[in-house]
């Protein structure tokens, strides 16, 4: 593990192993027009907002690499940059400098094409990818269903952006989906709003999954929620790792579920990252006093 050097880090070079799947590369978000005090007042280690503008440095110089199949986690208190990056990632926010490459793969997990950098596509091809090829699940599940579909219509929303056009096959896979995330597939029809809200998180999960996506974008999906309730979702994202072998980007606020899941970690300080590497060393033998404080709170 290697503590971060100008945004460069070692969890660019470890994947386990395993071909990448996706490559970020020193992604760039900032909110205002900037000025020529930016680069020289805003201090990482002190905030991410410059004092004489007001621009904010929602995120800066993020690298690292996803392999096939993996789980990494995205760790650092509010306000650090991980929800920046996971829209990044969703391709539904434009950035300033960057790169997020992808690797296309066939079946045996051979490379079938040149690597795509994502950030470079028009807005068609754009939504294509993240209807058929991404899925994502958010906190607040308003913001990824529509609380006046009901749960097929929810899933279908997201089959028939991906293509799908047979009804009957679209609400087959959607109980299939329901079962999947223990859902009782008789419950298609209802509406979200008379689901809990660990029930909800399966819903969005279900969704998310519907068109087989290549990468899970998981966006603090346990916080908030009872801890049985929490549990008991964290036990199924599990699950569909091993059952699926999904790769996702895992980000939360609590070392807890990153512990729980995630085989190597990014943290994040005011949309740095500050250090990475595997879990286990990084909670075991934090280098970053950042990271000391995260993993010393979270005891
Ligand atoms: N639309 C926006 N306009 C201005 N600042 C924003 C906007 N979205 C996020 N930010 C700022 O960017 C920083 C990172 O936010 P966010 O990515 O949501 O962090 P996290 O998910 O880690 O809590 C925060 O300082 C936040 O206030
Ligand atoms: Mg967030
Ligand atoms: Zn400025």
């Amino acid at each position: 593990m290697a503590v971060l050097q100008d945004g460069r880090n070692d969890i660019e070079q470890q994947t386990d192993g395993q071909p990448w799947v996706l490559k970020a590369d020193r992604l760039t978000k900032r909110y205002g027009s900037g000025c020529s005090y930016c680069s020289v007042l805003i201090d990482p280690d002190h905030g991410n907002r410059c004092p004489v503008c007001g621009t904010v440095i929602a995120c800066a110089d993020v690298s690292f690499t996803l392999g096939r199949g993996e789980v990494l986690g995205i760790v650092g208190e509010s306000g650090s940059g991980k929800s920046t990056l996971m829209q990044i990632m969703n391709l539904s926010l434009p950035v300033d400098e960057g790169e997020l490459l992808f690797q296309e793969m066939d079946s045996q997990g051979h490379a079938s094409a040149g690597p795509v950098n994502l950030l470079t596509l028009d807005k068609y091809a754009r939504r294509v990818f993240r209807n058929e090829r991404l899925g994502i699940v958010y906190q607040r599940p308003e913001l990824g269903l529509n609380m006046n579909f009901t749960v097929g219509g929810n899933v279908a929303e997201k089959l028939l952006l991906a293509n799908w056009r047979n009804v009957g096959r679209i609400r087959e896979r959607t109980s299939e989906l329901m079962r999947l995330t223990e859902l009782s597939p008789e419950r298609i029809d209802d509406d979200p709003k008379k689901f809990s809200g660990g029930m909800l998180q399966r819903v969005q999960i279900a969704k998310a999954l519907s068109s087989s996506p290549v990468v899970l974008l998981l966006d603090e999906v346990t916080t908030g929620l009872d801890l049985s309730v929490q549990a008991r979702v964290l036990d199924l994202i599990k699950q569909l790792r091993w059952e699926l072998h999904m790769t996702m980007l895992l980000v939360s606020h609590d070392l807890g579920v990153i512990k729980q899941l995630a085989e190597r970690t990014i943290v994040m300080k005011n949309g740095r990252v500050v250090e990475s590497g595997l879990t286990d060393q990084i909670l075991e033998d934090p280098q970053h006093p950042y990271t000391q404080l995260l993993v010393s709170s979270a005891l």
